[in-house]
């Protein structure tokens, strides 16, 4: 087993139990109650230790697909829940690998699922066998051989719509692979009487329909058939179709089967005229027909039928109809002739009828047989399926009845042996201590039945043989005297007295106790059913058939080999083929199915409790809980025992390292398990009660919960390491790529850069090199231009003299030069003034040396002033300089100035030192008189002037008296603020003392004369020559103020009328205003 298996068992998810064999308390009541349990949760199946125990859920269960086969294969019986496939693995297993013929015994009462089972169990094995071309044409035909079989051998009946109606014994050979090779079939009593008669609400076999229905109409009309079922005698109408049987499919399906097993196609016809031909049989009917003797003599009605069944079987049909008129005894050397009566003709054409079914059916499974017949001669392994009848009591039991209860008398007897055997067995092999078990053994049953001497199939025979007049009353005497003291004998006439005041037992009957209860068996018809006579005269005329197989089927009628003889009894041949069965099976490792059929109804879900405590019964099932709990209740091999309940101690959890036998012993004593509970076999422990065992199960159950909590965390911590290592490993993987695609990006992008890099330098390269050669071509062609040009300048100065064009420069400059010439020369002859103010100067010659001649000029004039100045003295220079200061002065400011200009600045107008007056004034006077001159000083009274001697010298000016020189007033410069004058044409002006100064008391002076621009001029050039005092600050403004001792008195000049010799007239206003009225120019 792998390690990854898991190992269950059938201990687990139990839906009651598993194994009747654990029952606690076992009673009949709880053993129904847990079949009950079990099937109304669909488990179908329930073990008897190695017996499976099934009950038909009349319904499709989904157990049996190719998933199922799968868990089921090579796994140990008790590890799963209970099913046939366990059984069936068990036994292949055990026959593949141990050597072992195995035999799988289905029995059950009809309906209860027996052929089902058998089905199962082939298909299982066919499914887990070996494989292969070869292989799988041998199980198609062992799988396919079913159809048939089921065709020719079942019939609906009131308890089964497909009853099996003869028991079948299949030996399937293996070889030592555990490859099939083939198969052996045995049938067992088929319900022939069924052919001819069935009983209410059943129908014949299902092939006389199947053909009906499915036929070719073709086909019909070579077997001389008619579709319609009510044409045909032989088949019961009244459940002619039957619920979920599709008859034609069928008929499909079996001639699909039969070609597949190997019939020949004039094999399939041959057989299809047999089952024609049978219910044509049924047809003819027979009338009285008096004879001269006074007997009643048969003939047969309506002869069409016969003509057409004589047609079918080649048979001449006369022969037949004498068959059925007369009957011929023999008996030593002597043929005797005796006519049939209307009822002995029916009974001769039923007989026949039988007759030809069985052996066609005989025929038939010999006929697969010879098919599926093992080819090789090897030794072979054989597994055998047996699905037989079950034991059956009816209301009206007949001689069918007992046969098969007999066989399963005797079926329940190779049970018990065999069961026991192999407990015995086991115990020895494991060492234990076999105790005695008490059990019920059968054989005095069959021994009863069975006695060569005196068993009542013996007595059957013993009366059969008889002569004289033999009935069923005269074989019920015999028994009543033979087995009278039988205890499992009952009969009212028997001898045993008990019995005869019994009202349950009529006088025709016997009742036999059988191992699964009383049955009643009516004697009617026993004796004629033994004796299964088929007169002579049929069969030979059969074997007369132009007809293969009718030859075939009838070999007695064969008139070369006439046996006087009796055929053997129905009885004598059953109890030889059972007891064949029996030896055959008593070699064989037994597996039981026990079918149970849960209601009467066919319908799924119905659990009728009193039909399964029947069946229980019959089935002797409890018997055989008992058997197998005899001992022990349950036993297991160590290994597995331990691996299942290692859990439940310290010392063998998880790993037990010893043999599994000593684990299993530390296990038991830690568990406190009492020493008679249970006892160690070799191999095996074995468990006294089913409690000890369900103690550990239920301790397992407690374990398992919480080794389920430990698993799953170790799962889930195991689960998340996992997922985060993947994760892990994922991120990895995710940042390799990336990381791989971001170093891709940066690649390509530096790549593209190179690129562009790359190009660029290229370009540049390129564009550098085509300037070059640009340059170097733009070189050569200039060389070549200038060259050229060159050559061109050469040569064009060389021939420039040729040429006329370049005479007009020529002239152009000389006639320029010879202007020029006459403009210079021109110049020198004018006479020019030399007085810097003249302004005049020759017009311009021509117009383009304008700038010539006026730079001539002004250079000329340049020329005249400096020759001018050069002639200045130093007085002229004084003079010029102080008449320069004046224009600075008074230019554009006082309208005075103008008529100054032409005046010379003689400074001394009175000529002070020649003029004895002023003798005396010229000596008072220390510095140098800059100015003398006659003013006349305002009167501020009345605007007067008087006249008054002004003297200026370098530091300080004196008024005096004009006429006797006298000094009246001297001011040194220095207490001088400022002058002040008029814009107008007037000689007025103010000199204004500083306030505060030593001359100030006096007040301003406001004086007048013609000179006044000389006066100012000087006044304020001696200013500006001596660096310690200020220039005298000069005010032109036509209105100022002048402070005449105390008051200011404000001197306004107004433009007065125009000139007309009255001049300057200056009036008071008023106390302080001055008007000056000046004569506009
Ligand atoms: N395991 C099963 N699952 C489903 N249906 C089943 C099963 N076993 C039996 N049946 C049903 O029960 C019917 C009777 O079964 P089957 O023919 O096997 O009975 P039998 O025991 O062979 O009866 P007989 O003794 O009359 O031949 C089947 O036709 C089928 O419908
Ligand atoms: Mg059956």
């Amino acid at each position: 087993m792998s390690k990854m298996e898991v190992k269950t068992s059938l201990l687990d998810n139990m839906i009651g139990v598993g194994d009747m064999v654990l029952l606690e308390p076992l009673s009949e009541d709880s053993f129904i109650g847990n079949l009950k349990n079990r099937f109304d949760h669909n488990e179908i199946y329930t073990y008897i230790g190695s017996v499976v125990i099934s009950m038909n859920p009349y319904k499709p269960l989904p157990i049996y697909t190719a998933e199922k086969v799968e868990e089921y294969r090579n796994r140990n019986f008790y590890e799963l829940s209970p099913h046939i496939y366990a059984l069936a693995d068990e036994a292949y297993r055990s026959l593949r690998d141990q050597d072992k013929d195995q035999c799988i015994l289905i029995t059950g009462e009809s309906g209860s699922g027996k052929t089902e089972a058998s089905k199962f169990v082939m298909s299982y094995v066919a499914a887990v066998c070996g494989k292969g071309q070869e292989v799988n044409k041998v199980k198609e035909q062992l799988l396919q051989s079913n159809p048939v079989l089921e065709a020719f051998g079942n019939a609906k009946t009131v308890r089964n719509d497909n009853s099996s109606r003869f028991g079948k014994y299949m030996d399937i050979e293996f070889d030592f692979k555990g490859d099939p090779l083939g198969g052996v079939i045995s049938n067992y009593l088929l319900e022939k009487s069924r052919v001819v008669k069935q009983p209410r609400g059943e129908r014949n076999f299902h092939i006389f329909y199947q053909l009906l229905s499915g036929a070719s109409e073709d086909t019909l009309k070579k077997l001389k058939l008619d579709r319609d079922f009510s044409k045909y005698n032989y088949l019961s109408l009244d459940s002619a179709t039957v619920n979920g049987l599709d008859d034609a499919a069928s008929f499909r399906t079996v001639r699909n089967a039969m070609q597949i097993v190997g019939f020949m196609e004039d094999e399939v016809q041959s057989v299809l005229e047999l089952v024609a031909a049978v219910l044509k049989l049924g047809n003819i009917e027979f009338k009285p027909e008096s004879r001269v003797n006074g007997f009643d003599e048969s003939r047969v009605k309506d002869k069409n039928d016969l003509k057409e069944m004589c047609e079918l079987l080649g048979l001449e049909q006369s022969v037949l109809e004498r068959a059925f008129s007369f009957r011929t005894v023999e008996a030593k050397m002597e043929k005797v002739s005796t006519t049939l009566n209307v009822a002995q003709a029916y009974y001769a054409r039923d007989a026949l009828a039988k007759n030809l079914y069985s052996r066609l059916f005989s025929w038939l499974v010999n006929r697969i047989n010879e098919s599926i017949k093992a080819q090789t001669k090897v030794r072979k392994k054989v597994m055998g399926v047996l699905d037989i009848y079950g034991f059956e009591i009816f209301e009206d039991n007949s001689f069918e009845q007992f046969i098969i209860n007999y066989c399963n008398e005797k079926l329940q007897q190779i049970f018990i042996e065999l069961t026991l055997r192999e407990e015995q067995e086991e115990y020895v092999r494991e060492g234990i201590e076999w105790t005695n078990i008490e059990y019920f053994n059968n054989a005095i049953i069959c021994d009863l039945i069975e006695n060569n001497q005196n068993g009542i199939l013996a007595m059957l025979d013993e009366e059969c043989l008889r002569p004289g007049t033999v009935t069923d009353e005269t074989f019920l005497d015999k028994l009543n005297t033979v087995c009278a003291e039988h205890q499992h004998f009952e009969s009212r006439q028997s001898k045993n007295s008990k019995f005869l005041t019994d009202h349950s037992l009529p006088h025709n009957c016997f009742r036999i106790q059988h191992y699964a209860g009383k049955v009643l068996y009516r004697v009617e018809g026993f004796v004629d059913k033994n004796n299964d006579l088929l007169y002579r005269d049929l069969s030979q005329a059969m074997y007369k058939a132009n007809h293969s197989l009718i030859k075939l089927l009838f070999p007695e009628g064969n008139p070369s080999k006439v046996n006087l003889k009796r055929p053997p009894t129905a009885g004598f041949q059953f109890k030889a083929s059972v007891g064949t069965l029996m030896k055959n099976l008593l070699t064989k490792n037994p597996n039981y199915i026990r079918c149970i059929k849960p209601n009467d109804k066919k319908a799924a879900h119905i659990f009728t409790d009193s039909l399964v405590c029947h069946q229980v019964r019959y089935l002797g099932l409890m018997e055989n809980v008992r058997v197998r709990r005899a001992g022990y209740a349950f036993r297991q091999a160590y290994e597995p025992c331990l691996e299942r309940y290692k859990m439940l101690c310290k010392q063998t959890w998880p790993h037990w390292r010893g043999q599994a036998r000593d684990g299993v012993e530390v296990l038991l004593t830690d568990l406190q398990v009492p020493v008679e509970e249970f006892a160690y076999g070799r191999s095996k422990i074995f468990i006294r009660n089913p409690r000890t065992l369900f103690f550990l199960e239920e301790k397992r159950r407690q374990c398992l919960e919480d080794l389920a909590t430990l698993i799953q965390k170790i799962f889930r911590g195991w689960k998340s390491r996992r997922q985060f290592l993947l994760l892990k490993k994922s991120q990895v993987v995710v940042a390799a790529w990336y990381r791989r695609y971001a170093q891709q990006k940066k690649y390509q992008k530096i790549r593209c850069s190179a690129l562009v890099v790359q190009s660029f330098i290229r370009g540049w390269k390129a564009r550098k090199i085509l300037r070059e050669l640009k340059y170097k071509k733009r070189c050569e062609e200039a060389v070549t231009t200038i060259s050229a040009y060159w050559h061109g300048t050469q040569v064009r100065r060389e021939y420039r003299k040729f040429f006329r064009a370049n005479a007009g420069k020529k002239i152009y400059d000389f006639t320029i030069q010879r202007i020029m010439q006459k403009y210079f020369l021109g110049l020198k002859k004018t006479t020019l003034s030399m007085s810097p103010i003249d302004k005049s100067w020759p017009a311009k010659p021509y117009g383009f040396l304008e700038g010539t001649h006026q730079e001539l000029r002004r250079i000329f004039h340049l020329w005249r002033c400096k020759k001018y100045r050069s002639k200045f003295t130093k007085e002229m220079k004084a003079t010029y300089e102080e008449k320069l200061a004046a224009s600075e002065l008074f230019k554009d400011k006082k309208a005075l100035y103008p008529s100054s200009v032409g005046q010379p600045f003689k400074g001394d107008y009175v000529e002070l030192s020649k003029n004895p007056k002023y003798q005396k004034l010229n000596s008072l006077v220390e510095d140098k008189v800059l100015l003398a001159d006659v003013v006349s000083k305002i009167n501020r009274a009345n605007g007067k002037g008087a006249p008054r001697m002004f003297l200026l010298t370098k530091n300080n000016f004196v008024l005096a008296d004009q006429k006797t020189g006298q000094v009246k007033t001297s001011v040194p410069l220095p207490d001088l603020s400022s002058v002040s004058v008029s814009t107008q044409n007037d000689g007025f002006f103010a000199l204004r003392v500083k306030e505060g100064a030593t001359s100030a008391a006096k007040g301003d002076f406001l004086l007048s004369s013609d000179r006044l621009i000389e006066i100012i001029t000087k006044l304020h050039r001696i200013g500006s020559a001596s660096a310690d005092r200020n220039q005298i600050k000069i005010d032109i403004s036509d209105e100022f103020l002048v402070q005449f001792k105390q008051d200011k008195v404000c001197v306004k000049f107004i433009q007065g009328a125009p000139k007309n010799g009255n001049g300057v007239i200056c009036k008071r206003k008023n106390n302080r205003l001055l008007e000056v009225s000046v004569p506009s120019p």
